[in-house]
């Protein structure tokens, strides 16, 4: 990473911020920041060994910004050198590799750590989240997709990436987004701005588009017992018809979610007498 002194004339506009980064092993983490910092990307894999610090400066409007940046290690052996620093963060950045499920699954785990790490401390309003879907060059490999991942991060009031560390997609982008937030959340008082975390869904069609996603078969998808009446399998349909209506929902994924729903009602309702 590279490191800069800073030197500054007119303190009042300087800020000193910090950020880590979280997410499982081999995600990507270490190869985004260095992407953003030195524009060069390695493609061997070198394990972060429990944290590796960096500094460096951004200009976001007229403020000038000098960035603590700690990279966490995300095997789970360095559990104990990367405790020690989730405290007094002001951004996250959240990882997961496009291609492997699991490291998608375990987000909410990494924000679990992170709040048992703070402690009482923890106040996550005073902390901007970046959700980066990385390694979008490998497209063959892919398993989880943009709505997917939007809608993880969009319910939480977190920012969302598509980013490749190899080719460098998304990777400016992402980053100038996340600094100009954590200048806007210093400017506010310390708080995430409304605005940002208004994302015109409610977290019940979220968890409701996320449930459907997850469901085994159709009864499951309706939320209804196997064996249920025509009249129940109607009556549940038409609860979440009007949840996901496209009138009503923009989340991520929600027309989708509406389409295997009424799918679901046709094949169950052929097979009720
Ligand atoms: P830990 O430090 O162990 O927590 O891993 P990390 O999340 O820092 O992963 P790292 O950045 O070291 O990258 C892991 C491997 O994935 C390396 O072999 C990288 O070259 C590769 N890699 C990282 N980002 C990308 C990407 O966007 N696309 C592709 N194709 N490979 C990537
Ligand atoms: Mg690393």
């Amino acid at each position: 990473m590279e490191t800069n002194t800073p030197k500054r004339r007119d303190n009042k506009k300087s800020l000193r911020v910090k950020v880590i980064s979280l997410g499982n092993a081999e995600v990507g983490k270490s190869c985004i920041i260095k992407r953003y910092c030195e524009r060069r990307f390695v493609p061997k894999y070198l394990a972060t060994i429990g944290i590796d610090y960096g500094v460096t400066k951004v200009q976001v409007r007229d403020r000038e910004i000098k960035v603590n940046i700690f990279d966490m290690a995300g095997h789970p052996f360095f559990y104990e050198v990367r405790n020690e620093f989730y405290k007094d963060s002001q951004g996250v950045l959240l990882v997961y590799d496009v291609g492997l499920r699991e490291s998608f699954d375990a987000l909410d785990s990494w924000l679990g750590e992170m709040k048992q790490e703070m402690g009482s401390q923890a106040n996550m309003e005073s902390i901007v989240f970046i959700v980066c879907a990385n390694k979008v060059d490998l497209t063959k490999r892919r398993v989880v997709d943009e709505g997917e991942g939007r809608l993880w991060a969009e319910s939480r009031g977190f920012h969302y990436f598509e980013t490749s560390a190899q080719s460098g997609e998304g990777i400016n982008e992402m980053f100038q987004s996340f600094f100009s937030s954590i200048t806007d959340m210093c400017e506010n008082g310390g708080k995430r701005p409304v605005t940002e975390v208004s994302v015109g869904f409610t977290k019940e069609q979220a968890d409701t588009i996320r449930r459907i996603r997850n469901s085994k078969d159709s009864w499951d998808m309706l939320g209804v017992k196997p064996g249920a009446t025509r009249e129940e399998v109607k009556k549940a349909y038409r609860k979440l018809a009007v949840l996901l209506h496209p009138d009503k929902c923009v989340a991520p994924g929600s027309e989708d979610a509406l389409k295997a729903v009424v799918n679901a009602r046709t094949s169950l309702l052929k097979n009720i007498k």
